[in-house]
């Protein structure tokens, strides 16, 4: 694997969590006699990352800058190979609008949902999605912005919130039902999903303190799902993955609601690598340790762009 970067904190809203996922990936992969340094990006330079000499990194980042094409684009730059999605997969699986409209496109299960901006009459908008619905902001992630809107009273506060963080806001009909996430690795024809993880979160509200800090949450992999449901779910997956370009790694959030019906919510291309995360816990339950988990996903490492000329 030669010299290896991590790649952790960085300045998105989710560098708390990233300097977590950042550890255990570094950890990991020297427990196993890899040559891995951290690097973090929201406080060194891109001169830094050039001179640091890395044969490859592993990104441990989430979020802007980290998780959205970016740095995937600086790494192409400097020909270092990486793990995860490409830039452009990268980038439109950090926007949850443009997600949908993808899955919308192949015919992929997406909850309904509006666009809404300071234009917006917002009184209207549980006219169309129905009530209780979601708003959140299209590029954070870790439950950063998001509001449950029970009557149209809590509209503007929920919008107000989201608009902190984009201009454009993504309502969304709101999902009654179990709370799933597929991980998934490899790309195109050698995707694969690993076994399903149902979320229970102790009062039903899955939100930022519970998913990194809390230990009431509890995560059943594999989940208790009748074995066409396990499959349908690993399988729409796979192709909301596919669908996006997606490469190496990432994790596909869903709901699946009292009809068994599958809602996909979003794609992450950089999930947590915490000790609370998910994707290790999907790992273990086909056998693989974390340390096997890290190293396979940076053996998949590479550059994505490439130079027609090159291939030629
Ligand atoms: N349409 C929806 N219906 C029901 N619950 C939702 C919906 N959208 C989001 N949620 C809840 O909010 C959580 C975070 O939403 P998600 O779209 O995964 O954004 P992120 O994880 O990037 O913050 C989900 O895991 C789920 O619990
Ligand atoms: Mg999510």
């Amino acid at each position: 694997m030669g010299r290896v970067g991590v790649l952790y904190g960085g300045r998105s809203a989710e560098r708390e969590v990233s300097l977590m996922s950042g550890a255990g990936v570094h950890e990991a992969l020297r427990s196993v006699g890899v040559d891995a340094h951290l690097f973090d990006t929201g406080t060194q330079s891109f001169a830094a990352l050039e001179a640091a000499g890395f044969d490859r990194v592993f990104i441990a980042l989430h979020g802007r800058y980290g998780e959205d094409g970016t740095i995937q684009g600086a790494l192409e730059v400097l020909g270092i190979p990486y793990t995860g999605s490409g830039p452009a997969a990268s980038a439109i699986a950090m926007d949850k609008i443009m997600t949908k409209r993808i899955w919308l496109q192949h015919g992929l299960p997406t909850p309904d949902f509006a666009i809404l901006d300071a234009q917006t009459e917002l009184r209207r908008v549980p006219d169309s999605l129905g009530l209780p619905l979601i708003i959140k902001p299209p590029h954070e992630g870790s439950t950063v912005g998001i509001t449950k809107v029970r009557g149209y009273s809590d509209m503007k506060q929920a919008y107000e919130e989201a608009a902190r963080f984009d201009s454009e806001v993504l309502a969304e009909q709101f999902i009654t039902g179990r709370e799933l996430t597929v991980a998934l690795l490899g790309a195109g024809a050698n995707a694969r999903a690993l076994p399903v993880i149902e979320i229970v979160a102790p009062d039903g509200n899955y939100d930022y303190e519970h998913k990194y800090f809390s230990d009431d949450t509890q995560y059943f992999c594999p989940a208790d799902l009748p074995e066409a449901v396990e499959q349908e779910v690993r399988r729409i997956s796979v192709e909301a993955y596919r669908a996006l370009g997606c490469e190496g790694w990432g994790r596909a959030d869903l709901m699946l609601d009292a009809e068994q019906r599958v809602w996909l919510l979003e794609m992450n291309t950089s999930p947590g690598m915490t000790g609370h995360s998910l994707v290790p816990k999907a790992a273990q339950a086909v056998g693989m340790s974390y340390p096997e988990l890290c190293v396979a996903i940076l053996s998949d490492a590479s550059c994505k762009v490439r130079s027609p000329a090159r291939n030629s």
